[in-house]
This record gives C-alpha cells, sequence and structure tokens, in this order.
C-alpha cells in the first residue's frame, strides 16, 4: 500500500527501538490506542524476538476514528478467531519491526544514521480486499497510527534531550518490562563498553580488537 515512507528522528536509533517495545509508555503516551486496547495490552520476550499485542476492546471509543475503526472492521477470512481484533506487534533484534493489523502489515526498519540520528523507513502491505469497510478501516488505522507516531516522536525526542542533559543517571528498568530487560542485557553482552556510565576515549574500539 502506498510507498516507502522515509522518517527522521532526531534521536538515537535505540531510543526508537525501545520505545517500540516499552510496555509501560502505552498507557501514559497513547491515548487513542489506551481507549482502544483498555488494559489488555500485553508483552513478551525472547531471545531474538519481542511480541507486543492488545485487542480491540467492544467499549466504543470517545474518539471519531477508533470508534469507526471498532464498528467498522470486518472478519477476515485467512485469520483464526483470536486475531480478528488484535493488533499485534513484532521487534526482531535489533532494528526490524512488523505491525501486524487485522487489516494489513506495516513493515518497519530504524537505520541508524549517526549516535543522534535514525532513519525510520516504513512501508505497509495488505491482501487485496474490495470490501468498502476494509478499505474505510485501512484508512482509519493510518489515522489512528498517524497520531501515535506524533506522539512517539514527541516522547523519544525528551528521552533523548534528557540522556543529554548533564544530570541524566542510567536508571533500573521496571521488572515487566522483559523486552528492554533482554534488549539491553544483549546489548551488553556485546559491547560490554556500553557498561559504561561516561563514551570511553576515542578509539576504543579500534583497541578492543574489534568487537563485536
Ligand atoms: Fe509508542
Amino acid at each position: 500500500m502506498g510507498r516507502v515512507t522515509l522518517r527522521t528522528r532526531r534521536v538515537n536509533w535505540k531510543n526508537v527501538t525501545d520505545n517500540y517495545s516499552d510496555g509501560m509508555h502505552i498507557t501514559v503516551a497513547h491515548p487513542g490506542l489506551t481507549r482502544l486496547f483498555g488494559q489488555s495490552y500485553g508483552i513478551e520476550a525472547r531471545p531474538w524476538v519481542d511480541k507486543m499485542w492488545g485487542t480491540l476492546r467492544d467499549t466504543p471509543s470517545s474518539q471519531l476514528s477508533e470508534r469507526l475503526y471498532q464498528s467498522l472492521l470486518p472478519g477476515s477470512a485467512h485469520l483464526p478467531a483470536e486475531r480478528q481484533r488484535m493488533w499485534l506487534y513484532f521487534k526482531l533484534w535489533p532494528n526490524v519491526a512488523f505491525d501486524i493489523y487485522p487489516d494489513q502489515v506495516d513493515f518497519m526498519q530504524m537505520i541508524p544514521v549517526s549516535p543522534t540520528e535514525t532513519l525510520i523507513r516504513e512501508i505497509a502491505y495488505a491482501l487485496p480486499d474490495t470490501r468498502r469497510e476494509m478499505r474505510v478501516a485501512r484508512y482509519l488505522n493510518w489515522r489512528i497510527n498517524r497520531r501515535v507516531s506524533v506522539e512517539d516522536k514527541a516522547l523519544i525526542e525528551r528521552v533523548q534531550a534528557g540522556m543529554g542533559s548533564r544530570g541524566y543517571r542510567p536508571g533500573p528498568l521496571g521488572r515487566n518490562e522483559v523486552s528492554l530487560r533482554s534488549f539491553a542485557h544483549r546489548m551488553r553482552e556485546l559491547i560490554p563498553e556500553s557498561r559504561l556510565e561516561r563514551a570511553p576515549s576515542a578509539g576504543w574500539f579500534r583497541s578492543s580488537g574489534g568487537r563485536p
């Protein structure tokens, strides 16, 4: 559907990918998703993949696009019953993600450009479906997620600004942030220098023997 979009974010790529699989920010940063999913947002981490999901509530949202999506989204014969109204997200180590909706699949890469710049490369795919309700549902999905993207942009820019401030200290991660913990653990295993509180001196990578 459409073409590949490229969006620049003036943040480190890990802030983009961490935000993608951060479970706690949904209720804080995304009122729309909270209206759609309620408390059903789930999160799971496996060695190379994170999985997040939410199931559309029956309670109509107070917001028009969301309410219309809830009521118009038609069934899809290829999906099992439990997936008919589920928004499902997968993040593959370290920077690829799929948003699997009942109406379309969104494919995303978070490409590092510099330590403080990331390019989000994205395109959506859908099965041929001429039903009017499906066409409308796909448009509404785009509208809902366009807002989610704006909310995430504001959030990660604030996180980046906070990390760049003199007062920043790394903090502990909540036990329920299973994906963030798994990502940080793997990153520290591969690049032990990432445990340091301050950036190592220039040339550390070459002097470490070119790890990883
Ligand atoms: Fe988000």
